[in-house]
């Protein structure tokens, strides 16, 4: 074995044996740093005669570049090592019984997804639910997106680490970015008429006070021979009149684009907004709330319905965001922050009912 081999095990065997972030470094700038070992052998080519220079120079970059490697390589699996034991430092043992003195209060998550099953449960909606772990076909290609649209990049979807496969892809797999990808699974297995809700964790990279990287949605999903645009705009106007408890609630249906609707539409409530007051109901603003849209016979036509026997509509909905704007709940990262005294300031007491106000 020459001085190079026995230096290149020699210094891979300490890379090998670094346990932290801090030796590893160590390991490094004694090995490729200004004064490491193998700097100190470059500069002795100078030395050299100039074939001996040309053979050494050579075995010196390519070890060099070797021992980069391998750095780069252990970095890779102590991050890994160290991500795994501080998801394990974080665990949770949810089976732990109720601390007594805690006295624990319905989240205005769960309390408003209870409002929303109880009025639409009340419409005749069955509740569906699908995967949280999707692929690109469920969550952008059978629902009308076109490769490349700027749609796709517009949902900062966190896609599963995956060498084989790219962005792009039908069988990428990702966080779904919306509970839309649940129509597609209930329209393949379901017959209609279908009438369902589907409510659900949904995922885009993204955080300030109106997103969070993980949050909810509900979505809605009609579909029969002769389901249309006024049934939707009724189904959706006495859902908001019921929600927001407001009788007369103004709702206006604004034309919008959703590659999955044909028509689209944002649906806005009216409201009174100025400096120093917020108010929901009668006034001069508007507030958009939800989508929705009849949809597009392409859709059908990707999950196995015929959109010449078949049409419906659908609509989609941020949960958390409806919560803020009933419940007056300025920032929506605390939802997610678990601290005791915004629970208990914003929480439910458990026995208080979800408003059932279908008049
Ligand atoms: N999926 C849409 C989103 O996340 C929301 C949506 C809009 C759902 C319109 C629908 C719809 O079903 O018809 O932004």
């Amino acid at each position: 074995m020459n001085n190079i081999d026995v230096l290149k095990q020699d210094i891979i065997g300490t890379v090998h044996a670094a346990n932290d972030m801090d030796s590893l470094e160590q390991v490094r700038v004694s090995a490729l740093g200004k004064k490491g070992q193998i700097t100190g052998m470059m500069q002795s080519l100078g030395k050299m005669d100039p074939d001996q220079r040309r053979e050494m120079g050579q075995a010196l970059n390519k070890l060099k570049n070797e021992i980069a490697g391998e750095i780069d390589n252990r970095v890779q699996i102590l991050k890994s090592e160290e991500m795994k034991k501080k998801l394990a430092a974080d665990k949770i043992d949810v089976t732990l019984p109720i601390r007594p003195e805690l006295k624990g209060s319905i989240h205005p998550l769960s309390h408003t997804f209870e409002e929303l099953f109880t009025i639409f449960t009340d419409m005749g909606f069955d509740i569906a639910e699908g995967p949280d772990i999707e692929d690109e076909f469920y969550n952008f290609t059978a629902l009308n997106f076109p490769p490349e649209h700027p749609a796709r990049q517009m949902h900062d979807t966190f896609y599963l680490p995956d060498d084989n496969l790219k962005e792009g892809d039908a069988s990428k797999k990702l966080l779904r970015t919306h509970t839309s990808t649940v129509q597609v699974h209930v329209m393949q297995n379901q017959e209609p008429p279908i009438r369902i809700i589907i409510p659900g964790r949904t995922y885009r990279s993204d955080y300030d006070a109106t997103h969070t990287p993980m949050f909810h949605q509900l979505e809605g999903l009609v579909i029969d021979k002769k389901t249309n645009l006024s049934h939707l705009k009724g189904c959706l106007t006495d859902f908001l009149s019921s929600y927001f408890e407001i009788d007369d609630l103004p709702v206006r249906f604004r034309p919008h684009y959703f590659p999955f609707t044909e028509p689209s539409a944002e649906v806005d409530i009216g409201c009174t907004k100025d400096k120093n007051n917020f108010k929901i109901g009668a006034g001069d603003n508007w507030m958009e709330i939800l989508g929705c849209g009849m949809i597009h016979p392409n859709v059908l036509k990707n999950c196995g319905i015929d959109p010449d026997v078949y049409q419906g509509f659908a609509f989609g909905m941020g949960v958390e965001r409806i919560a803020m704007l009933k419940y007056g709940i300025p920032d929506l990262r605390t939802f997610f922050e678990t601290d005791l005294r915004w629970l208990r300031h914003y929480g439910f007491r458990s026995l208080e009912q979800p408003n059932s106000v279908m008049k």
